[in-house]
């Protein structure tokens, strides 16, 4: 463990819930994990990760399984820590800097962080009032001036066929989707509300960072945040 991690507040009395093994399971297998890396990859093209940053600390945060870690390394990034809630993800995450921490308890001193990766996890959280709690806690972690930089998922009218498409018998016709139903009928409430509610949550981004981009795809949101000094 590098010496910028410290327990600053205990886990205990979090309100974050652990996922239940089922989620973890079906988010284990409902692709695999090459899929993911190449997935995780074609996303981060969407921001610049410049040679001279090869060195910085960057903290991917709702790492899950570690597949973001990987996509990173192979843009030559040395020095990523991966965090997560649930200590069974972790384990299948790449050796080395794994910590498993609540993200809106982050165990870490102030301004330590050059960039910080989030790849699918804002959606977990319970609401409005969580979320703006995680962004501070990210703002604190990042040095002056640094970049958050997140992929989440996007409410468009294809997302919301395809929702709708898990609930029907067509769900049989793709391998992966009863998997992926199971996933989001457990996320319930707070994947829902993170669709429908994405200009609220854009709000609390804009009280702590500087939007650099914002892109959309058919199903996901790419935002380049910058700390405000
Ligand atoms: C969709 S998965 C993450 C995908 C991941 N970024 C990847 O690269 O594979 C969401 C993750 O958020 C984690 N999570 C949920 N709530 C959390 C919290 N409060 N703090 C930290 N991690 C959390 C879950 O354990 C899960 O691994």
């Amino acid at each position: 463990m590098v010496g910028f991690l410290e327990l600053r507040w205990p886990l205990l009395g979090s309100k974050a819930q652990n996922k239940s093994k089922n989620w973890e399971e079906d988010y284990i297998n409902y692709a695999s994990s090459q899929k993911k890396v190449a997935r995780y990859l074609k996303r981060l093209s969407c921001f610049t990760f410049d040679k001279s940053e090869e060195q910085n600390y960057i903290l991917d945060l709702f790492c899950g399984t570690g597949e973001n870690t990987q996509a990173l390394k192979s843009l030559n990034c040395q020095n990523v820590t991966q965090m997560d809630l649930s200590y069974n993800l972790l384990q299948h995450g790449l050796a080395g800097q794994r910590v498993c921490a609540n993200a809106l308890q982050l165990p870490v001193k102030d301004e330590v962080y050059d960039k910080v990766v989030v790849q699918g996890g804002f959606h977990h959280l319970e609401g409005l009032e969580a979320f703006r709690h995680c962004l501070q806690e990210i703002s604190r972690v990042l040095k002056k001036g640094c970049q958050l930089l997140f992929c989440e998922s996007y409410l468009t009218r294809r997302l919301s066929c395809v929702l709708w498409a898990l609930e029907t018998p067509l769900v049989y016709l793709h391998p992966q989707a009863p998997a992926v139903r199971r996933m989001v009928r457990m996320e319930g409430e707070t994947y829902r509300h993170w669709l429908e509610h994405w200009n609220s949550y854009k709000k609390i981004v804009q009280e702590l960072f500087e939007i650099e981009k914002e892109q959309h795809s058919w199903n996901t949101i790419f935002m380049s945040c910058r700390k405000i000094l």
